[in-house]
């Protein structure tokens, strides 16, 4: 009688990576990029998003290789932002390419995991600890300049998995608007980095005034020297002030970033002038 073949062993049960095996491949996946930075804010609306796009198209017209991570899965708004909405990373068998966005800049926006703008994602905590790990291991950004990360409102889960998940983060950016209710909210990001121990490189005042294009006069339309007081308060700095801009919010719907869309516009000057800032600060 012939001999029963053996069965196969069971496959081995591989054991999940450690935290620290984790912590050791995102390091060495990101070991090309020179400044990751965080921009946040304790409120939504307030413009962190077009921050990030704006400041992202400055650094790359200058340049700069630039990637944005957009890490708001409520509200993604890269995509859209920089011009990419619609497209796809390709996914290879050894880790996912970004989409090249306006101006070369390198974009991996949530959106993209989602079938249209409308679908929204409904995750614990834990599930964006996971994807947010899984993303930084398998995402190829090859050698940067910059890496923005764009966050959602608050320092809940995401702010939390960024300070804790993305190694030898430069610093935030914290977006206010001028009014009471915005720098309440903000103060309490800026409190949040001190307490996570991330280098805060200062304060931006968005929708600070609005210019009239016919008679040039300024109104203050959200409150005056919120950024400022901030900045003295939380002895950080002020890295500049944006002016209210129709256009900026028409310019960026439209995936074209100030710089591309109106390129001599005050609010252009003004994220120039804040790059300026923010390359000192960090050489
Ligand atoms: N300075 C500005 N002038 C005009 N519109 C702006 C300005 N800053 C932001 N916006 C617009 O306001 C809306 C909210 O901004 P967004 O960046 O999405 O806020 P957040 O990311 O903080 O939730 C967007 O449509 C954006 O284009
Ligand atoms: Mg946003």
């Amino acid at each position: 009688m012939e001999a029963k073949a053996k069965p196969a062993p069971p496959p081995a049960i591989r054991k999940p990576p450690t935290r620290e095996e984790i912590m050791e491949r995102i390091r060495e996946n990101l070991k090309g990029i020179k400044h990751k930075i965080i921009v946040l804010s304790g409120k939504g609306g307030v413009g962190k998003s077009a921050v990030t796009a704006n400041l992202a198209a400055v650094l790359a017209k200058e340049g700069h290789s630039v990637g944005v991570f957009d890490y708001d899965f409520h509200g993604p708004a890269m995509a859209r932002m920089l011009g990419v909405l619609g497209k796809s990373p390709s996914a290879l068998p050894f880790g996912i390419f970004p989409v090249t966005g306006v101006l070369g800049i390198k974009v991996f926006s949530l959106a993209f995991l989602l079938p249209d703008e409308r679908t929204p994602v409904i995750w614990r905590g834990p599930l964006k600890a996971k994807a947010l790990q899984e993303l930084m291991t398998n995402i190829i950004w090859g050698n940067l300049d910059f890496l923005l990360f764009d966050l959602p409102p608050g320092t809940g889960d995401e702010a939390l998995n960024i300070a804790q998940n993305i190694p030898d983060v430069k610093g935030a950016i914290v977006v206010t608007i001028p009014s009471v209710v915005s720098t309440v909210a903000v103060e309490k990001s800026v409190e949040f980095c001190k307490k996570l121990n991330i280098p805060l490189l200062g304060v931006i005042e968005n929708m600070s005034y609005f210019k009239c294009p016919y008679c040039g006069q300024i109104t203050e339309v959200f409150g005056k020297g919120a950024g400022k007081r901030i900045a003295k308060d939380e002895s950080i700095r002020l890295l500049g002030k944006i002016p209210l801009d129709p256009e900026m919010a028409r310019c960026l719907d439209k995936g074209s970033p100030m710089i591309v869309c109106k390129p001599d516009s005050e609010s252009t000057k003004s994220f120039e002038a804040i790059a300026q800032s923010l390359l000192q600060l960090l050489s």
